[in-house]
């Protein structure tokens, strides 16, 4: 996909929250082999070494692996976060990110406007490609945006069958921001819904791959995790099969707000 600044990002990606830092450079090495060219993690996941280690040790360009961090809470305002990034990028020993996300919003900190400043520098610098946000509500968008001029790329947000954030994704739209939808298979709680496999049977493909594929047409860039190696090749074997219009719809009928993960009004862990 196209971003809002022109660079491309690979819309099927691999996340590794809650991968060991010692099992990463393993579940990163096989997900490369699969055919993975993006990889997700954060320096709060603490395995941006591991990451860093597969993409040097396969071989592959620089330029053909697609990289995102987040700058977390406790790194928020105008040099803290320019110092943050410095640290990913050592730990990944990189030279500069693909996409830089701003974690999570943390309004009651209210240092994310700053914090937006210092990521906007570091675009100009060439440290990183694209910066973007993580977590954000309309309010936080507006606000970034009314207070710098300057759009994020990308808002990467809890999203699942269950949880579909539709306002947020119109709103994306129409500010040419691209939604990457986190927890992708609701952390597998959404896969042993009849609605899923029944879809999954119909095609001879599994509940996993059938969510993938309704993110993927419903335009969400999309970062399923796994560690177990079967699962890290099915969850991109995706592209040879295509759900109907109908089976779009009965995915869509399940949302039922449901997050499972924190609120991004509230999340404030430092
Ligand atoms: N920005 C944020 O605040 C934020 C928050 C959460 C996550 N994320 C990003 O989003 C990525 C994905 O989210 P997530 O890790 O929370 O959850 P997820 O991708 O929805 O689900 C991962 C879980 O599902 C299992 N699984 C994966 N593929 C499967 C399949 N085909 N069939 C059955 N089970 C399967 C995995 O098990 P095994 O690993 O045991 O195979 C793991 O337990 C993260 O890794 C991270 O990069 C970002």
């Amino acid at each position: 996909m196209t971003l809002s600044d022109g660079e491309l990002i690979p819309q099927l990606g691999f996340g590794v929250f809650q991968v060991p830092p010692k099992d990463t450079t393993e579940a990163v090495t096989r997900a490369l082999a699969a055919g993975y060219r993006h990889i997700d993690t954060a320096a709060a996941y603490r395995n941006e070494a591991g990451v860093g280690q597969a993409i040097h040790a396969s071989g592959l360009d620089r330029d053909e692996v697609f990289v995102t961090t987040k700058c977390f809470n406790d790194n928020h305002g105008h040099a803290e976060a320019k110092r943050a990034l410095k640290a990913s990028l050592h730990q990944l020993e990189m030279e500069h990110v693909d996409l830089y996300l701003i974690h999570w919003p943390v309004p009651s900190q209210d240092k994310y406007v700053e914090t937006w400043q210092g990521f906007i520098e570091l675009q100009q610098e060439g440290l990183v490609r694209s910066i973007g946000v993580s977590n954000f509500q309309p309010a936080h968008l507006e606000r970034i945006i009314s207070e710098t001029g300057v759009k994020p790329t990308v808002n990467q947000v809890e999203l699942h069958p269950r949880f579909q954030q539709i306002g947020l994704r119109r709103e994306h739209q129409e500010l040419g921001i691209v939604t990457e939808a986190w927890s992708p298979l609701a952390q597998g709680r959404v896969l042993d819904d009849p609605t899923i496999t029944t879809i999954a049977q119909a095609h001879g493909k599994t509940p996993g791959q059938v969510v993938i594929r309704w993110h993927l047409q419903l335009g969400n860039v999309v970062i399923p995790k796994s560690v177990t190696p079967e699962r890290i090749i099915e969850n991109f074997d995706v592209i040879d099969f295509t759900l109907s219009a109908k089976e779009m719809t009965a995915i869509d009928e399940l949302d039922a707000g449901e997050r499972t993960g924190p609120d991004p009004d509230t999340f404030i862990r430092p």
